[in-house]
């Protein structure tokens, strides 16, 4: 990934976010969120994971009728979402989300939030989540991605190393994440934020193991390979 990020720096940066975190981004993500929420849609009964839960504001626009387990990296964030968990059915816990201690196929959904940017490698994650997400079910994703169409210039490298100071890498680019998904079908890729840099993705996990040919992004076909639209306009 290119990324000077790591785990042990994430926890740094975190536990200094932790105190300001929600008063300074509540309010701009409140629309992904909201739109990420919706795309789950969630039925009562059902269980989500939410690795890298942070402070838990995801927890604002989800339905009280439902079991969520919310995994992070950092003591100082989970202690914030200990205080939006109040009458739901919800296990808190420390977890890495490139390792996550479930088992397969054991989860209705899964919301990354703004984390597949700050993991060290976000492909991992992803992949972890989708190991324990049920056949049928659906991954959601609200973050920032390099465009698919944009070169990573020397300029745009630098003042990613500046932002990866912050807690979190502007220059992942979405396909490099979904490479190798199987079963995978990307059912919403919606601009968000910033011109579109920030997304609201939904990826669908099918039914039935089955072997599909798809059209691949540079117009070839191949197995199993993520239903990116011809030409690479992911973004
Ligand atoms: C930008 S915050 C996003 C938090 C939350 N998802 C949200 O939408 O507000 C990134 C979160 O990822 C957590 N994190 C960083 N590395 C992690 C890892 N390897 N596994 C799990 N969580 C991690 C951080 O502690 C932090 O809470």
């Amino acid at each position: 990934m290119g990324s000077s990020m790591d785990n042990q720096h994430n926890l740094r940066i975190y536990r200094l976010w932790s105190p300001v975190y929600d008063r300074v981004f509540k309010a701009i993500s409140r629309g992904g969120r909201q739109r990420a929420a919706a795309l789950l849609d969630m039925q009562p009964g059902e269980t989500l994971l939410i690795p890298g839960i942070g402070t838990g504001l995801d927890l604002l626009y989800l339905p009280a009728s439902i079991t969520v387990i919310g995994g992070d990296l950092s003591p100082a964030m989970l202690a914030k979402a200990r205080a939006k968990a109040a009458g739901r059915d919800i296990t808190l816990t420390e977890m890495d989300a490139q390792n996550l201690d479930l088992p397969d196929a054991s989860v209705d959904a899964v919301l990354f939030t703004l984390i597949l940017s700050v993991v060290p490698d976000g492909a991992a994650a992803l992949r972890e989540g989708w190991r324990v997400l049920r056949p049928g079910g659906r991954v959601v994703i609200f973050d920032k991605f390099l465009p698919e169409n944009a070169a990573l210039t020397p300029a745009r490298r630098l003042l990613g190393r500046l932002i990866q100071t912050l807690g979190t890498d502007p220059n992942r680019r979405l396909s490099d994440l979904l490479r190798g998904l199987p079963e995978l079908t990307v059912s919403h890729n919606e601009a968000s934020l910033f011109g579109g840099q920030y997304r609201v993705i939904r990826l669908d996990k099918a039914a039935t193991k089955v072997q599909r040919l798809t059209i691949n992004r540079i117009g070839g076909t191949q197995q199993g390979a993520p239903t990116f639209p011809v030409g690479g306009a992911i973004t």
